[in-house]
């Protein structure tokens, strides 16, 4: 389908039917894990809403969802390597960590900072076990010590969007995941 976001896309990497179904695989193996845990999925926002909104409907087993605001990239395409995320985590996530099975659902982990400092900071608050479900690995920037236990998919170093990702808040509303066309942010 040819629309004005398309024309910014270099290639598409995840068409929708493969998000459909890779989303679902996963989905079965939170299920699996978790059976009679009721796991908590904490959503990072605001890239994960979309990958979050499938995957809570592939899991068949009671969970509780939440969501945490954190950011890092601001308006580049490159990691700023600065987290904001201040405040009661309790209170930002509407219930109580503490001895709650968290599972942190995120867009895509590159470089890790995110995911290391959020899961950092709920390890604080005493929970059963923390573990970390990405849409997208891509670990060619990882200098952290930090694996995904879940993942969609591995991505090369190449700047993606769509899906919920964005670049400078755009291209969220794609239904697939493409590679963003390198004119449109090589003045970052
Ligand atoms: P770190 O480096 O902390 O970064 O793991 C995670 C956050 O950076 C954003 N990010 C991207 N966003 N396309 C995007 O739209 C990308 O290729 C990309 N790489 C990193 C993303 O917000 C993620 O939560
Ligand atoms: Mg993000």
């Amino acid at each position: 389908m040819e629309n004005n976001m398309s024309k910014d896309i270099e290639k598409i990497l995840f068409s929708e039917e493969q998000l459909k179904n890779r989303v679902k695989e996963v989905g079965a193996e939170i299920s699996r894990d978790y059976r009679d845990k009721n796991p908590l999925l904490v959503g990072i926002l605001k890239g994960s809403i979309v990958f979050m909104a499938d995957l809570i409907r592939a899991v068949d087993i009671p969970c509780q969802i939440a969501f945490l605001s954190v950011r890092s990239y601001g308006l580049k395409a490159a990691s700023s390597g600065k987290i904001d995320m201040d405040g009661d985590i309790d209170y930002a996530l509407g219930t109580r960590a503490e001895g709650r099975h968290i599972i942190l659902v995120e867009d895509i982990l590159d470089t890790a900072l995110t995911l290391n400092t959020v899961s950092n900071r709920i390890k604080e608050l005493n929970p059963a076990s923390v573990k970390i479900c990405a849409l997208l690995d891509k670990q060619v920037q990882r200098n952290i010590d930090l694996l995904a236990d879940y993942k969609c998919f591995d991505v090369e170093n190449e700047f993606v969007v769509g899906y919920g990702l964005d670049y400078a808040q755009n291209y969220r509303n794609l239904p697939y995941i493409g590679v963003l066309k390198r004119e449109v942010y090589s003045g970052d």
